[in-house]
Formats: structure tokens, sequence, C-alpha cells
């Protein structure tokens, strides 16, 4: 059994592009549990400083106002660490994510629980974790691509994913999808076959 955390953070719900390419991917994957986390400001609202001061307190010294404060956060930290696989589908927006997925990272980045200081540096604690991340996009930013200095969605997430010890990350760019039809097209296809091919890999490894 393989526990796949699903992240998803379009506005566009069930409508995602992302989402679809995600979800094949997932649906191909042997043997998973899967955990659907959709983000919206309702779901994950953006940390607030009493969160904030309630993350820095030792546990034994929470009240209880403050452990309910806690709640949500424990609960997005817990889906990650029940995860083998993490899954985002993420829509660049303004050459960046979407601030519902910044949201969820700042609940989910928490110093002494899923990384610490330490006198060699940070140290991310979520290792062992495998992360695919279905990167989907209006434009063209793969590397030979002009616009390749405006992507500060993939640089992002890989830094700040690996400083959380999430290291082993995976990026399948959907993108061209606002280039016409024949481009999108071409995109979603190009994705959907990147996808099943890691799957198949994922399905081959468990019964190597
Ligand atoms: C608010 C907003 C901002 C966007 N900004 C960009 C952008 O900076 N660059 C880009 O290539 N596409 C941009 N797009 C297009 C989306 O990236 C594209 O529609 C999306 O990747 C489709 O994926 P989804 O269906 O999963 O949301 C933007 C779309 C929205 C709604």
């Amino acid at each position: 059994m393989t526990n796949v955390l699903l992240v998803h953070s379009s506005l566009f719900g069930d409508k995602s592009e992302s989402l679809a390419v995600a979800r094949a991917y997932v649906s191909g994957l042997p043997d998973a549990r899967v955990t659907e986390r959709a983000l919206s400001p309702s779901t994950v609202p953006h940390l607030e400083a009493s969160t904030f001061a309630a993350m820095r307190t030792p546990a034994a010294e929470l009240d209880a106002a403050q452990k309910s404060q806690l709640a949500l956060s424990d609960t997005l930290v817990a889906e990650v660490e029940a995860a083998d696989t993490i899954v985002l589908a993420v829509p660049m927006y303004n050459f960046s994510i979407p601030s519902t997925l910044k949201a969820w990272i700042d609940h989910v980045a928490r110093a002494g629980r899923t990384f610490r200081y330490t006198e060699k540096g940070p140290e991310g604690l979520l290792t062992g974790r495998k992360v695919v991340i279905f990167a989907s996009r209006g434009g063209v930013y793969s590397s030979e691509s002009p616009a390749a200095a405006f992507d500060f969605q993939e640089p992002y997430l890989r830094a700040v994913l690996g400083f959380l010890g999430l290291g082993d990350v995976t990026v399948v760019p959907v993108e061209g999808l606002a280039m016409g039809p024949d481009a999108a097209a071409s995109a979603r296809a190009k994705a959907m076959a990147e996808a099943g091919r890691l799957a198949a890999a994922a399905a081959e490894r468990k019964v190597a």
C-alpha cells in the first residue's frame, strides 16, 4: 500500500488542467490509498499571527485556545507525514504559485516539526518521501524558452520543499495551455503521456 497525498490549488476546481493530469497519474499508481486536499481560502486560510505564535510555543505549554489554533496546521502536517508520495497539482499564477498553495506551505513549514535549525544549519524533517508536481502554465517556461527567467513556480517549490527535506521532486510541466488549441492539446497529451510513464515506472519499482 502506498499512501498518496494529492494537493491541488487551481481556482477552477474539478475543471483544472493540472488536477486532470495529476489524477491520471495517481489513478495509475498501484495499490494507492489517496487523500485529497483541495486548497481554497476557506479550507486553508492565510496564517495569522496568533497561529504562528502557537507554532513557536513548546507543545507542553500550549493552552486550549492555542491547541485549537494549531488544529489545521496539525492536520495538514499529519497528512504530509502519512504520505509516501505527495502529488501537487499547481497552476502558475503571475509567474509563481497560487496563494492558496503558499498558505498551505506556511501551515506545513513548522520549526521543530517539519524542519529544525541545527549547528550545521537548517535540516528538513520530511525526508524519505517522493514529490511529483504537475505544473500547468498558460505560456512556456522550460529552460530553452526566453520566458524561463520568469519561472518562480518550479524553482520556488524545489527550494521550499528541499528545505523541508523533500528533495526527491519530479516536475511535469503542462505548459503552453494559453497558446492556442493545438498547443494546448499537445501540452495535455505530452503531460498525460509523462504521467502514465511515471506511474508505470512506480508500478515497476513496486514489483521489482
Ligand atoms: C490568476 C491567474 C494568473 C495566471 N498567471 C499566469 C502566468 O503568470 N503565466 C502563465 O503562463 N500562465 C498564467 N496563468 C494561466 C494559468 O497558469 C493556466 O490557466 C493554468 O496553468 C491552467 O491550469 P489549471 O487549469 O490547473 O488552473 C494565470 C491564470 C490565472 C487564473
